[in-house]
């Protein structure tokens, strides 16, 4: 297999486990993480790339490093977030705005110029949550982190209107054993390897655009 999978969040958790099952399976990775520096990976085929998403100039000098670099990218896995509200009742201004600068703007204006980089049979996928899902809601907690994947998920439902020739999904990856939080750390119900080869089989197979996906059992979620 010869196809590049542009990642952000490359650095730890169920990013750093994306890349390494990608690469197992012979992908090229272009791997994010905000250092750029991801010593955890040395393989040949992985090139990591510094991006802060809440900085519009770290993220226009990664557009322009991949345009230097790479003449096609066959999908996007937007991975990288942050939940620093998960678990509180209410919201504060800096979680707030912290958690919409990287899950919602950062999302937006760091794939925006790249669509046209996209094979015809590439693929964008969105890492939500289903704690995004409105119709399943019955939560009051974690505020920022909810509505941020809330609207993810709508920038995800555009894109796939706006562009029938990509194939494009908001994926909710389980619930992870990762540093996002102390409770999933403690009691996430999948290993980040175990999530990530959940996502990978989703995005291989010949998917609907336009859906919200539920990795960890195999089925659609309601918006
Ligand atoms: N864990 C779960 O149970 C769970 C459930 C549902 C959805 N999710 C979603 O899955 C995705 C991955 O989460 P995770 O649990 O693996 O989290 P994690 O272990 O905290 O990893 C977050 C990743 O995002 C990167 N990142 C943080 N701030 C960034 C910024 N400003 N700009 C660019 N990259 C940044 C981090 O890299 P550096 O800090 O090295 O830059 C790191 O690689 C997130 O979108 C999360 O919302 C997770």
């Amino acid at each position: 297999m010869n196809q590049t999978v542009l990642l952000t969040g490359a650095s730890r958790g169920i990013g750093l486990a994306l890349a390494k099952t990608l690469l197992a399976r012979g992908y090229t990775v272009i791997g994010t993480s905000r250092s750029g520096v991801i010593d955890s990976i040395q393989h040949e085929n992985f090139h990591p790339l510094a991006l802060d998403s809440t900085r519009i100039e770290s993220i226009e000098e990664s557009h322009k490093e991949i345009f230097d670099r790479f003449d096609q990218i066959d999908s996007i896995i937007n991975n990288a977030g942050m939940g620093p509200d998960l678990d509180q009742l209410i919201p504060d201004a800096v979680s707030f705005n912290s958690t919409f600068e990287l899950n919602v703007k950062g999302v937006v204006l760091f794939t925006e110029p790249l669509l046209e980089r996209i094979s015809d049979s590439g693929s964008v996928l969105m890492i939500s949550s289903k704690m995004g899902s409105i119709e399943k809601c019955i939560a009051f907690d974690s505020v920022g982190y909810r509505v941020s994947k809330s609207a993810l998920n709508m920038y995800t439902k555009i894109l796939a209107n706006r562009l029938p020739f990509i194939k494009i999904a908001a994926v909710h990856p389980g619930y992870v054993k990762t540093e996002i939080s102390e409770t999933a750390l403690l009691h996430g119900r999948l290993t980040p390897e175990q999530s990530a080869e959940n996502i990978l089989s989703f995005m291989e197979s010949d998917f609907e655009s336009g859906i919200f996906w539920d990795s960890e059992t195999g089925s659609e979620l309601p918006w």
